[in-house]
């Protein structure tokens, strides 16, 4: 699909599946993830510092969506150089890049994404700050149209892999990993819209996912606008779901994974893995070959994002709890890989064993 059909102009009672991220002849249209589901609005990205700050306030947001995102802001920083030579341009490059990594630490896709810019101007032979320039576009866009390819491919694997019976199934869910969390489609959330597709699916329960509620405000917006069976619950319900047999199978997305298959997405999920293990229920991570991180062994050395304390102490801006409580605000835990039934990637279904087989074609990707 070229990315100018990953039109702005779009009728909403007309939308069949969105795109967080559009790119207009020199500047980027995100969607405000932080607006819905009250309002569909449309935010005007033209400089890399504002790009950032997009990111740190979650106006784009998932962990693919982040890393298409970046690119983008990689070329912006680039443009900004104006006219410099092939060295001062290298040099300032890997500035912007800093302040980009600074942005949010567990989602390895943006320093993977980074990473592949940069790799684009240093394999280039181009000495001109304005071809260096057209080189990042070009990267950008590509990393851009393969995420949406790439979330396609990962929805069909997963059909293979989902449980044969019941011929409807109930799959759980956490957070966000559908079209706003990726160029388009979705991870966790893709697999759902595939088997929505192919008749196999009874219905999503979706957690609420507590603090900023990208469940109940982004995955439920999402399934609603294409009638895909959505039940919201809170977090604190899922083990009640699951021990009801409401539950034929959990997939959720992944932030990082480690070498050895232990995952990092959003808070919550390691409890829903737990209890899906408690009730002999199968646990699917979806994710991107990007996402998996070989040079990390285990979870242990994934950073953990901590964020305001305001978003647990208030709700809509009104406090929710007595002044004088202390806040812990982790944005993702880690779930280790011995709960984690199979990786659901582009490639296919993986065992977290089995993930060193997925290396090269990791490779591959970052050039
Ligand atoms: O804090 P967020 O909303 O960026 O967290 C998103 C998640 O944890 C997703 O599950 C993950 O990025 C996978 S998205 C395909």
């Amino acid at each position: 699909m070229p990315l100018n059909s990953l039109n702005a102009d779009v009728d909403m009672s007309e939308i069949t599946h969105v795109y967080p991220i559009l790119w207009r002849e020199d500047h980027i249209l995100l969607i405000d993830q932080t607006r819905l589901p009250r309002e569909y609005g449309l935010v005007e990205i033209r400089r890399s510092e504002d790009l950032a700050e997009a990111i740190r306030t979650m106006i784009v947001r998932g962990a693919p969506a982040i890393g298409v995102a970046a690119s983008y802001g990689m070329y912006m920083g680039a443009k900004e150089l104006g006219e410099v030579d092939r060295a001062t341009f290298l040099s300032k490059l890997e500035d912007v890049a800093e302040m980009l990594r600074g942005t949010r630490p567990t989602a390895v896709n943006l320093f993977w994404a980074i990473e592949r810019m940069m790799g684009a101007v240093q394999d280039s032979r181009e000495i001109q700050a304005d071809k260096l320039v057209a080189v990042l576009l070009k990267e950008a866009q590509a990393i851009h149209l393969s995420d949406l390819e790439t979330c396609y491919r990962i929805g069909e694997q997963g059909l293979g892999v989902l449980p044969e019976s019941p011929s409807k199934l109930r799959i759980m869910t956490h957070c966000n990993t559908g079209s706003l969390a990726t160029a388009g489609y979705g991870t966790a959330l893709g697999v759902v819209r595939s088997a929505h597709r192919r008749g196999r699916l009874e219905r999503v329960y979706a957690g609420e996912t507590r603090p900023r509620l990208q469940g109940a405000k982004l995955t439920a917006w999402e399934c609603v606008q294409e009638d895909i069976p959505v039940t919201l619950i809170t977090d604190s319900m899922a083990a009640h779901c699951m021990n009801q047999g409401r539950i034929d199978v959990v997939i959720v997305g992944a932030d990082r994974i480690a070498a050895n298959g232990d995952t990092a997405n959003k808070i919550g999920t390691y409890g829903l893995a737990l209890v899906a293990k408690a009730h002999n229920i199968p646990f699917y991570v979806a994710a991107p070959i990007s996402t998996v991180d070989f040079a990390l062994a285990d979870g242990s050395q994934i950073p953990i994002e901590e964020r305001d304390p305001a978003e647990i102490a208030q709700i809509e801006g009104e406090p929710i709890c007595p002044a004088g409580a202390e806040f812990y605000n982790p944005a993702f835990d880690v779930t280790p890989a011995e709960l984690i039934t199979g990786v659901i990637t582009e490639e296919g279904c993986v065992t977290p064993e089995e993930l060193s087989t997925l290396k090269d074609s990791a490779h591959a990707s970052v050039r």
